[in-house]
């Protein structure tokens, strides 16, 4: 589980990610397409799967936005993400091991553009936050 140390790395690097929700998120979900190409299955309806595509700017949003509803929950992370749980499960039906990969390309992606604050400390916390967002999610395929 999350130290208070863990979520007071998690806190504060996520103070200034949130405000970069868009393209933060575009880059994380851009590379999980481009560097895990099997992921792209779920994405077909998308006419562009690049970096500069608007619907993956759009959407990489939506997914910074709730983690950061995540941070805001971060002794209830399995309630708060509950109702995405539900619909990755039984409307999206991605395969829950694919958790692991977008947020493989999240940490990569803060690592990229705080370099300074991602101390082996800080690259910790945000590992075990993803992990339990990710265990959260695949909560309701059961
Ligand atoms: C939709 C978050 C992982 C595939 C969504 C939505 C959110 C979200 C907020 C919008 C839900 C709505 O409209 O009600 C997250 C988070 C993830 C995650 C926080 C993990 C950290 C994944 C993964 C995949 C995936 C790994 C597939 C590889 C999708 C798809 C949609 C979706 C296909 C619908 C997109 C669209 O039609 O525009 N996700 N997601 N998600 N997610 Fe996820």
């Amino acid at each position: 589980p999350l130290t208070d140390a863990d979520k007071n790395h998690v806190r504060s690097i996520w103070s200034k990610a949130s405000g970069k929700a868009e393209e933060l998120g575009a880059q994380a979900l851009a590379r999980m397409l481009e560097a895990f190409p099997n992921t792209k299955t779920y994405f077909s309806h998308y006419s562009d799967l690049s970096v500069k595509s608007g619907q993956v700017h759009v959407h990489g949003k939506k997914i910074i936005d709730a983690l950061t509803d995540a941070v805001n929950h971060i002794d209830d992370i399995t309630g708060a993400m509950s109702a995405l749980s539900t619909k990755h499960a039984h409307t999206l039906r991605v395969d829950p091991a694919n958790f692991k990969t977008l947020s493989h390309t999240i940490l990569v992606v803060l690592a990229i553009y705080f370099p300074a604050d991602f101390t082996p400390e800080v690259h910790l916390a945000i590992d075990k936050f993803l992990a339990e967002v990710s265990y959260a999610l695949a909560e309701k395929y059961r």
